[in-house]
């Protein structure tokens, strides 16, 4: 399939098994051996569930402002600074507890946070949790959504919503058949830079876009992260770890995505651990696409390219960059993976470079934003939570088109679609 990719047996090292569930276990066993483009079930433009239909209806309750009680499933690296922010920037969530397939990390965090530490269906089931927010690994994240839909509470996925369009088309569709909200990370699209950028283009001050560059270039995650085999895994890889970041952000200034084509390659078959901790000197194998190459054409007309890659270990240029060009000037966003700025116009006539006052705040690692706009939502605020399952499931439909388009060396037609989200107003 991918050059020097070895051959996919299945194998996961103990050092995983104790971190993922037997059900998941079986799933990324059918991942590795199939591979997830086997997986091919289109997600219809006719089923792309606006959040419009569930607007306040069985949702909203405008009567009961008190916060939204939040359960976390996953206590791993990103779990912290989801609970520093639940407990202390947004008043409209209160973090109730946490659980985790491995106890031990699920009661450090409770201790750490002054929250319960739960067994997982106790937490899906504990009559304060309206929304369980998945933080587990990538290859889990459809199963631990399942749950929690199947159980009617909402759930905000981190990213990606999952790892195939089968599975993210089926959430969208189970949480609007049980009139429940499913959301998914990358929020920082509603941090101070990303919607500063937005109201620039809303604004015209780039006339029309005519074409976007978005580049993520660096080496991998075995240089920091503890545990950092699900990042070459299927469902993971540059594109599907860092990807979600640029995609979410395009498509929610943009709109929905097209057609993409597009190459990749897997230039190492297997990565050596060199973070401290207790997985320093394991090898990795590597069972996904680390370097992409992919080519972009949203609904609208805009055009672009995506660059992600895990195999890059030196840029002249910086190894991030997100750019809108417009007709009548061009945008330099900030780093997608951020919340605050810099955010710089280049106007076509004067040929003047200015650097954009920040018009909105949420400048910090504000990750849980996205939380909080849904749990809105479920308090009957006026709009769709942005960070939409539908647009979470879109993304992972460009993903996985991105991927097709690589093996087959042909251009992929999406058929899932999306409501570009309404901008955050500056005030919040
Ligand atoms: N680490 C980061 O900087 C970062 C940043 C943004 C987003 N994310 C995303 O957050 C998610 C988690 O990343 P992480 O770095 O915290 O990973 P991690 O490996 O540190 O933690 C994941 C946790 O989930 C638990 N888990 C796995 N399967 C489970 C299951 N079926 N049920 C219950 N618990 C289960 C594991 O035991 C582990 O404690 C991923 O989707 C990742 O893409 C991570």
């Amino acid at each position: 399939m991918w050059g020097k990719l070895p051959a996919a047996t299945g194998a996961v090292p103990d050092s995983m098994r104790s971190a993922i569930s037997d059900d998941s276990l079986i799933s990324l066993h059918v991942s590795l051996l199939s591979g997830i483009l086997n997986r091919v079930r289109l997600y219809p433009a006719n089923i792309a569930t606006s959040f419009r239909s569930l607007d306040g209806k069985g949702l909203g309750n405008m009567a009961n402002s008190k916060p939204v009680g939040i359960g976390i499933i996953g206590a791993g690296v990103i779990s912290e600074i989801y609970l520093k922010n639940a407990t202390g920037s947004f008043d409209n969530i209160r973090a109730v507890g946490i659980a985790d397939l491995i106890p031990e990390r699920a009661q450090a965090r409770a201790d750490e946070f002054g929250i319960e530490a739960l067994g997982i269906d106790a937490l899906i089931a504990h009559p304060d949790i309206e929304i369980v927010v998945n933080l587990t690994i990538p290859a889990a994240h459809h199963d631990v959504a399942t749950r929690v839909l199947k159980a009617g509470k909402s759930v905000y996925n981190e990213k990606p919503l999952s790892i195939s369009r089968d599975d993210a088309s089926d959430l969208v569709e189970l949480a609007a058949r049980n009139s429940v909200l499913v959301g998914g990370a990358p929020d920082t699209f509603l941090g101070g830079g990303l919607q500063t950028a937005r109201k620039a283009l809303d604004d015209g001050r780039i006339g029309e876009p005519v074409a976007v560059n978005a580049q993520f270039l660096g080496p991998g995650m075995e240089m920091w992260h503890p545990d950092p085999y699900f990042f070459f895994q299927p469902g993971a890889g540059p594109l599907f770890d860092i990807g979600p970041y640029y995609l979410t952000a395009l498509a929610s200034m943009l709109g929905p995505v097209r057609a993409v084509s597009g190459f990749a390659r897997a230039s190492f078959a297997e990565r050596t651990v060199t973070a401290k901790g207790p997985r320093t000197g394991d090898t990795i194998p590597v069972n996904t696409p680390t370097h992409f190459a992919s080519s972009l054409q949203f609904a609208s007309g805009t055009i672009g390219s995506l660059q992600a890659s895990f195999d890059v270990w030196e840029t002249r240029e910086r190894g991030t960059v997100l750019t809108i060009y417009g007709s009548e000037g061009t945008l330099h966003l900030p780093d997608p993976n951020t919340f605050g700025g810099p955010v710089v116009l280049v106007q076509e006539h004067s040929r003047e470079t200015e650097e954009l006052p920040l018009t909105h705040g949420h400048t910090e690692n504000s990750r849980g934003i996205g939380v909080s706009d849904m749990a809105r939502a479920l308090r009957g605020d006026e709009v769709p939570p942005r960070a939409s399952g539908e647009m979470a499931a879109h993304v992972v439909d460009i993903m996985v088109s991105m991927l097709e388009a690589a093996e087959t060396g042909k251009t992929v037609e999406l058929a899932s679609t999306m409501q570009r989200p309404a901008a955050l107003p500056s005030d919040r």
